[in-house]
C-alpha cells in the first residue's frame, strides 16, 4: 500500500511513520511519499525517518516530492496536513485577535475563520488534484480547522475524505485511565459534536456505562486534564465531559486575559521553537533526538494559557506520550484497506447520526469503519445545552466555506459576526479588515 503525505515536511510526520513501523500485519503501507513545498525540510524529514527505520525489517520506503501530482500518483491513501501561511500566519491571527479583544486561537473564533479562509483555496485545489491523479485514494484530513476543511473537501471527494482529530480519543483515554482502564476491545465511547466542539457522553465497558462512575467522584474527575481544566463542579453540572477546546467558550474571559498577559502567543512560541528545531536538525548527526526533544517541549507547553487561566499547573507525564492521531489514522487506514471493522471517532457527514442536524453537515461522532468507508453510528447525543452552540458554529463554518469557495466577503463577515466568541458586528468587520490587510492571499474576498 502506498501513502502520500501532503505537508510531509511537517513536524508531526515522524509520528505517522513511527505508527507505520509498528504495523507488522500483511497489507501494511510499504511506501510513503512525502510532499512538501519546502525541499530542505523534506530532506531533513527523510533523515529523521531513516533514523526511525534503522534496524527495522521491511520499513516503508520513503520518497520526497515537491510536485504534489508526482507524489500522489498511485496513492491508496492521502494524508492532508498542510499549514497555509505557516506558523507566521497563525501568529498574525493571534495578534489580530488580541488587538481587537478576541481569542485568536487557530481553530476557534476569529483565528479559526481566518485560518480557514487562507486554507480553503489550497485544500480545494488538492481535492481536485487527488480526484484527477489518484481517484481511488482515500483522503484523511488533519488540516485544521479539521471539521470545516473536511466538509469543504467532501464537496469534491464525497465520502472519500475523512477528518481526524486526536482530542476525542485523548479525552476518552484520560477518562478511562481515571478508572484504571484503557481504550481497547469491549470499550465503546459515546461522543457527539463538531471538531473541537463536542462532548463525551458515555463510556461503555462491556456494555456498562462507566461515565456516571467518573462523574460521581470529584477527585476522580480532577485526576485528568479536562477534569482539572473545567473543574469537577462544572463537569458534574454538565453531566458530560467537554472537549478541551470548549474551554475557550466556557472560560472565554479568563483565557483571553491569560493570552493578553502571556509574553508570547502560542504560534510565536512555536515559531521560535521550530526555527531552532529545523536549524539544529538540518546539521545534526542525530536529528531524531533533536526532533524528540522538540516534540516533548511542544507537548508539554500545549494549551498553556488555558491551563494557566485555570490555575492547574503542568500536564500529566503520560499525556506527553503521543499515540493520538497517528494511531487513529492507522486504524482508519487498516479498517478501510482490509475491511477490518472498527469503531473510531471521526469527522464525517452526519447522515442522520445527530438526528436534528443536516445530513451533509460534517460532525465528529463515533463511526464504524469498513471497506466502504466510515459510517457514523446513529443516535449520537449532543447534550441539550450544546445544541445551540453546535447549530451556530456549524452556521459559521458554512458561511466560511461559502466565503472561501465563492470569494464572498459578506459571507466571511456573517461567519465572524455570528461566531459566539466575537461579540460585536463592528469588531467582526474590523477583524476582517485587519485580516485582509495582513494576508495578501485573502485578496480573493470581494
Ligand atoms: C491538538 C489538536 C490539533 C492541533 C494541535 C495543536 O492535537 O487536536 O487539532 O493541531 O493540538 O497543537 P500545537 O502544538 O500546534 O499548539
Ligand atoms: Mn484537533
Amino acid at each position: 500500500m502506498r501513502l502520500a503525505v501532503i505537508g510531509g515536511g511537517g513536524f508531526r510526520t515522524p509520528l505517522v511513520y513511527a505508527a507505520l513501523l509498528r504495523d507488522r500485519e500483511p497489507g501494511r503501507v510499504t511506501s510513503v511519499a512525502l510532499v512538501d513545498v519546502d525541499e530542505q525540510r523534506l530532506a531533513t524529514m527523510a533523515r529523521i525517518l531513516a533514523a526511525l527505520a534503522d534496524g527495522v525489517d521491511d520499513a516503508p520506503a520513503v520518497t520526497t516530492h515537491t510536485d504534489a501530482a508526482e507524489g500522489l500518483r498511485g496513492a491508496d491513501f492521502v494524508f492532508s496536513a498542510v499549514r497555509v501561511g505557516g506558523l507566521e500566519g497563525r501568529a498574525h491571527d493571534e495578534l489580530i485577535g488580541l488587538a481587537h479583544g478576541v481569542i485568536g486561537q487557530e481553530t476557534v473564533g476569529f483565528g479559526g475563520v481566518s485560518y480557514a479562509l487562507r486554507t480553503l483555496p489550497t485544500v480545494m485545489q488538492l481535492a481536485d488534484l487527488v480526484k484527477r491523479v489518484a481517484p481511488d485514494a482515500w483522503v484523511i484530513n488533519f488540516t485544521n480547522p479539521a471539521g470545516l476543511v473536511t466538509e469543504a473537501m467532501s464537496q469534491v471527494l464525497g465520502n472519500r475524505v475523512i477528518g481526524i482529530c486526536d482530542s476525542p480519543i485523548g479525552l476518552a483515554r484520560r477518562a478511562l485511565s481515571s478508572l484504571g482502564l484503557r481504550v481497547g476491545p469491549g470499550v465503546e465511547v459515546e461522543y457527539a459534536g463538531l471538531n473541537h466542539l463536542g462532548w463525551l457522553t458515555g463510556l461503555r465497558v462491556d456494555g456498562v456505562d462507566l461515565l456516571p462512575e467518573v462523574l460521581r467522584d470529584p477527585a476522580r474527575i480532577e485526576s485528568f486534564e479536562e477534569g482539572r481544566l473545567f473543574g469537577a463542579e462544572w463537569i458534574r453540572a454538565l453531566g458530560a465531559l467537554p472537549n478541551e477546546y470548549l474551554h475557550y467558550y466556557s472560560s472565554r474571559r479568563e483565557v483571553l486575559h491569560s493570552d493578553q498577559l502571556a509574553s508570547r502567543t502560542r504560534a510565536r512560541y512555536l515559531l521560535d521553537q521550530q526555527a531552532r528545531f529545523w536549524a539544529d536538525a538540518h546539521g545534526d548527526r542525530n536529528p531524531l533526538a533533536v526532533w524528540e526533544a522538540a516534540r516533548l517541549d511542544r507537548e508539554s507547553t500545549y494549551m498553556a494559557t488555558n491551563r494557566h487561566s485555570a490555575g492547574i499547573g503542568e500536564r500529566d507525564e503520560h499525556d506527553l506520550v503521543s499515540g493520538g492521531y497517528e494511531d487513529v489514522a492507522l486504524a482508519l487506514m487498516r479498517g478501510i484497506a482490509h475491511d477490518e471493522r472498527s469503531r473510531l471517532i471521526l469527522n464525517v457527514p452526519n447522515a442522520g447520526a445527530i438526528a436534528w442536524l443536516d445530513d451533509d453537515a460534517v460532525v465528529e461522532v463515533p463511526c464504524v469503519v469498513d471497506a466502504a468507508g466510515a459510517h457514523p453510528v446513529p443516535g449520537a447525543v449532543v447534550p441539550d445545552f450544546g445544541r445551540g452552540l453546535v447549530t451556530t458554529v456549524k452556521y459559521v463554518e458554512r458561511q466560511t466555506i461559502l466565503a472561501g469557495l465563492g470569494g464572498s466577503r459578506t459571507a466571511a463577515l456573517r461567519a465572524l459576526a455570528h461566531h459566539p466568541l466575537i461579540d460585536s458586528v463592528r469588531v467582526a468587520r474590523a477583524l476582517l479588515d485587519s485580516a485582509t490587510a495582513t494576508f495578501p492571499e485573502l485578496s480573493y474576498l470581494v
